[in-house]
């Protein structure tokens, strides 16, 4: 059996990006009962930007309700909050301590926070080294990922075994399995859709709000009459990421033959996205309207996981000398 890991940051409710690049694929591998899956909500790595206590908390619900609104099985898997198994805080220590100061000044995802972030507190530095625990802390064997997140699982595989090599069969180093296809999810303005360009499509929002961000995609001023280029069009590209095969060959046509505008396009994708999603959208509202459902979701992934991650820390302090 392996043990498969996914950890997802709140920093909102998970956008179209999020959940055709990671929560979909992830719940897909959960089924397969040769696995067990872990999820986390990765709420102490939001602490690093996120200063709302509110907007903490609700953005971790969020985050739950998608999960759960798109159906991950809480009873054969682990579903959990981060900030619930404070175990995390501990082991993060350890590798701390392990963790190449050097290295962690090479990490992509802090180079680009200097970049575009005033507040730069040790946190954000110390990112990897808490990812790595929430990966270590588990036994955990694979560990899906976008990209964007290879180099924090190298970092990771090389804090284990740095450790490792010092205190012998202490950790277990997990595999990366990169899906390429996260890095294609376009958002509103044809960049990679990520919160932090503010370009997202969030499914969850009210008819109304969602059809406003659809609209607000960007395209090119080709006129109405003539002829499009599907493939150059990010409402195309998002159709046809969200579209059965016909859906996608008959919009391609509509793009090609002319008379049909950018609107036309993009009124079709908010009614694909509607349709497509309308069970996820309905149980979604439920959820975050029944909070307690979610807390109660939450505290008992917490319990399962914890159970795991007082006997992995219990085997690391004793071969580090605790
Ligand atoms: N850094 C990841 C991201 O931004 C989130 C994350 C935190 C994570 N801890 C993790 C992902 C552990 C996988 C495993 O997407």
């Amino acid at each position: 059996m392996a043990r498969i890991l996914t950890g997802i940051q709140s920093t909102g409710t998970p956008h179209l990006g999020n959940l055709l690049g990671a929560i979909i694929p992830a719940i897909e591998l959960s089924k397969d009962l040769k696995n067990e899956s872990l999820f986390f909500i990765a709420d102490l790595h939001s602490f690093t930007t996120i200063r709302d206590p509110r907007m903490l908390k609700e953005n971790t619900y969020a985050t739950a309700a998608a999960w759960l609104a798109f159906g991950f099985d809480t009873d054969n898997n682990l579903f959990y909050r981060q900030s619930d198994v404070t175990e995390v805080c501990e082991l993060t220590w350890y590798l701390n301590c392990f963790a190449r100061f050097n290295r962690l000044q090479l990490a992509h995802s802090f180079k680009d926070k200097l970049d575009r972030i005033t507040d730069i507190n040790a946190g954000l530095f110390t990112y990897p080294v808490l990812m790595a625990a929430d990966i270590l802390l588990y036994d955990s064997n694979i560990i899906p990922v976008g990209k964007d997140q290879v180099q924090h699982l190298e970092m990771t595989r090389d804090i284990a075994s740095r450790l490792n090599h010092v205190f012998p069969n202490t950790l277990v180093l997990p595999e990366l399995k990169v899906d390429e296809r996260v890095m294609l999810i376009p958002g509103t303005d044809g960049q990679k859709m990520s919160k932090s360009y503010n370009n997202v499509v969030d499914i969850f929002l009210s008819e109304k709000k969602l059809r406003k961000q659809i609209m607000s995609i960007k395209t090119d001023s080709t006129p109405i009459e003539s002829s499009k280029d599907p493939e150059r069009c990010n409402v195309f590209k998002l159709y046809k990421l969200l579209a059965s095969d016909v859906q996608a060959f008959e919009l391609k046509e509509k793009y090609e033959k002319g008379n049909y505008g950018y609107g036309d396009a993009k009124q079709a994708l908010f009614e694909l996205v509607c349709n497509k999603y309308k069970n996820e959208r309905a149980k979604f509202n439920h959820l975050m309207q029944n909070k307690e459902i979610l807390d109660l979701e939450l505290t008992k992934g917490a319990e399962k996981a914890r159970v795991i991650a007082r006997s992995v820390l219990k085997r690391v302090r004793r071969n580090i000398g605790y």
